[in-house]
């Protein structure tokens, strides 16, 4: 079977290619695929400029959360049969338990070929049934940042009603980790540096929301928010620019989910707060199929959609990952691998 994928031959937007690829038969573990909707990542940018990993071998395939159709599988197969609407997980053999020295090896788009691209072979623990109502372009926005958001709070930080969530940014991760928060019953405050954003947070639940741009001190904002006590959770996408203002806003005893990079580098980390305050600082790396599959029944039971923001075709992909790296969107970018 051949499939049309995109190809990244050197480091740089304008140096992706569709192109034609030969897909071999389904071993005895494996699945095949037809893609239909593809979701971008700030990684899959970052992989592209070639700021991920310069030292990754092209040319490549990017790309990690895809959702389609199977087409065949093999004779060893049991979770999955033809005409079921599947998705990719972000590592294609972190079943469950804590992540490993090896687990990276199998992130889909980085070490291996990713899924921008209209047909996959995955082996069978590389794949997971989409949630149910989930339309293709819903689905292929789950394995990564909802995945991570949901590994942060649930499965790490065991959030709770009532207690109160700092998130930063409305990019991809951030939006899920307000749904998230809000189906458990958890306060939210949000940061942006847009107004407009802001508003479209707060009636998706946030409640409290600070612009970063004209309240530069806001870790100061977030202290008169919470009566000087501090939020029990914070969801960290800025990195070494936003944490020294993180470890002030967070109470003793919470948890920081060390998660991206967006921000530029700060003067450095102060660590006397971090012993002083007792934080949990705790990085994450997406998730495990087994917190997949708990991520799946929180959102059906939840109801829980996506926020999509545009939806561009696969011949589009430049424009897509230059929309993603303007900031301009709100939550999810996805790529149609049909049209
Ligand atoms: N560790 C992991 O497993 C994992 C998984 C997924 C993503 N990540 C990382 O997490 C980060 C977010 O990823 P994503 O895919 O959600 O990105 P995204 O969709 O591109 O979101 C980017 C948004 O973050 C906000 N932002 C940018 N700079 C900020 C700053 N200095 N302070 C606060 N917010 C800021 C902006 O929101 P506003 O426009 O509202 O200001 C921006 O639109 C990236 O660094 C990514 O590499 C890590």
């Amino acid at each position: 079977m051949t499939a049309t994928a995109l190809r990244l031959n050197a480091f740089g937007l304008d140096n992706l290619s569709l192109e034609q690829i030969e897909l071999p038969a389904p071993g005895p573990n494996d699945v095949l695929v037809e893609l239909h909707a593809a979701s971008l990542n700030y990684r899959d940018l970052m992989t592209v400029l070639g700021t991920y990993n310069p030292r990754m071998v092209l040319p490549r395939v990017p790309g990690s959360d895809a959702a389609g159709v199977v087409t065949a599988i093999g004779s060893q197969v049991t979770n999955f049969k033809v005409g079921d609407h599947v998705t990719s997980l972000f590592f294609q053999d972190w079943y469950d338990g804590p992540i490993l020295p090896t687990t990276g090896k199998s992130a889909l788009g980085g070490p291996i070929d990713g899924v921008f691209s209209t047909a996959h072979l995955f082996p069978e623990g590389g794949l997971i049934h989409a949630p149910a109502g989930y339309s293709h372009e819903e689905a292929a926005t789950l394995p990564c940042s909802a995945l991570t958001a949901w590994n942060a709070l649930v499965e790490k930080g065991h959030l709770s009603a009532g207690q109160t969530v700092l998130i930063l940014g409305t990019g991809g991760v951030s939006l899920f980790a307000l749904q998230i928060a809000k189906a458990h019953g958890a306060r939210v405050i949000l940061t942006s540096s847009s107004d407009e954003k802001l508003a479209r947070g707060r009636k998706l639940g946030a409640d409290e929301t600070i612009n970063y741009r004209t309240t530069p001190d806001w870790d100061i904002e977030v202290f008169k928010l919470t009566a000087k006590r501090g939020v029990d959770h914070i969801v960290e996408v800025g990195g070494a620019g936003t944490l020294p203002r993180s470890l002030k806003a967070i109470t003793p005893g919470g948890y920081i989910y060390l998660i991206g990079v967006l921000s530029e580098p700060g003067a450095g980390v102060d660590v006397l707060p971090i012993l002083a305050k007792a934080i949990h600082l705790d990085g994450v790396y997406v998730g495990s199929r087994g917190m997949r599959t708990r991520l799946n029944a929180a959102i059906e039971t939840n109801h829980i959609k996506p926020i999509i923001d545009r939806v561009f075709p696969l011949t589009q992909t430049r424009e897509a990952l230059a929309h993603l790296q303007s900031g301009s969107h709100f939550g999810k970018i996805v790529l149609s691998l049909r049209s």
